[in-house]
């Protein structure tokens, strides 16, 4: 038999074999058939031998097949080890099936819902039982919608109470400094009635320990035909007792919004102290939540609403500010440095 017909036979004969080694599925299988191809006295190493022995003439052509042969057995036989491995894994699987009913030993850390989103979710919810929808908007906005359709015009003092960042740039466009900006964008696009909250993010340049520069705020409103000052405490009065406790007071204070008229802002007495004066209240014996008021006809004018027949309040307020008060935090900051220790005191799961 020539040395190429040689190597072509060992070439099937390692083909059936090969197979036979996946069949078996055994790392032993795999080393059996390596010493049987390439050990001192495998068939491949006896070919290599007899190759040393040929003629010069055959070597050249016959050097070829057999070189052949060698690397496609060795990479064969290097893909079978790794394959060997994964079947020594899945022995040990087999052998000691996973229990799933036993207790998970390891200190794993759990999350928990942040306090500002505990406090809105909580308050989202008064508010849709009060038939409120919830909407949303842009806190990257234009000067129009933040300040000038809310009867705040250029040069207005009120813009001063509110400090602005705006976009480097772009010009009149800004972080919005207030909600206020989805009343407009929600009456632009919709027609009365409309019972809306928007709550979100808003921005202002301070900060110390009752300020930070980016904080949440709820924006409410209510318009249709012969909505009166009256639904109006209604409806902060119960959302207020919601929040804080049916025993507590509350009341409206008047006060200036540009975009209201009347005016107000309201207050709930103070939980510590109940209404006797202490540190939390600064002894006033009540805690300031936020405006509100009679939307300005200023306002129904640019947005298109006829203020002839149709009247609304709006309120807004901060989310961050109840979420102090209900937690008695010491400062607002707290909230927004991402402090695992601090967070961690709040509960899991919302109810
Ligand atoms: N936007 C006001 C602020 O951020 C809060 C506010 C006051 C909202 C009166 C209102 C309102 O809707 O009627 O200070």
């Amino acid at each position: 038999m020539s040395l190429l017909e040689k190597s072509e036979l060992i070439k099937k004969e390692f083909e059936t074999d090969h197979l036979a080694a996946i069949d078996a599925a055994k790392p032993e299988a795999v080393e059996t058939l390596r010493l049987a191809y390439l050990g001192r006295k495998g068939k491949l190493t006896a070919l290599m031998e007899d190759l040393r022995n040929a003629s010069k003439e055959d070597r050249p052509a016959a050097g070829k097949a057999v070189n052949l042969v060698r690397h496609h057995i060795e990479a064969a036989i290097d893909e079978l080890k790794s394959m060997a491995r994964s079947w020594e894994l899945a022995a040990i699987v087999n052998r000691a099936p996973i229990d799933i009913t036993l207790p998970v030993t390891e200190d794993r850390s759990v999350g928990s819902i942040h306090p500002v989103s505990l406090m809105r979710q909580q308050l989202i919810k008064i508010f849709r039982t009060l038939g409120f929808t919830v909407v949303d908007g842009p806190e990257i906005d234009f000067d129009f919608f933040n300040f000038s359709a809310l009867n705040i015009p250029d040069n207005h003092p009120a813009r001063d109470m509110q400090d602005t960042f705006y976009i480097d740039g772009a010009e009149k466009m800004l972080l919005r400094t207030q909600t206020s900006n989805i009343q407009i964008h929600t009456m632009m696009n919709e027609k009365p009635p409309l019972r809306v909250i928007a709550p979100g993010r808003v921005f202002r340049c301070d900060s110390d320990m009752t300020h930070t520069p980016m904080f949440h705020q709820i924006e409410g409103f209510v318009v249709d035909e012969n909505i009166t000052f009256a639904h109006m405490k209604g409806t902060i009065d119960t959302f207020l007792k919601a929040i804080f406790g049916s025993t507590l007071k509350t009341r409206l204070r008047p006060s200036f919004f540009p975009f209201v008229e009347p005016g107000a802002e309201f207050d709930v007495e103070c939980g510590v102290c109940k209404g006797k004066g202490c540190r939390t209240c600064k002894d006033t014996g009540w805690i300031e939540i936020g405006g509100c008021g009679m939307i300005h006809p200023n306002v129904f004018e640019a947005v298109g609403y006829d203020s002839s027949r149709y009247s609304g309040f709006a309120f807004g307020f901060g989310i961050d500010r109840i979420a102090m008060n209900r937690f008695a935090l010491p400062d607002l900051r707290q909230l927004f440095e991402g402090d695992y220790e601090f967070l961690g005191n709040f509960p899991i799961h919302s109810n």
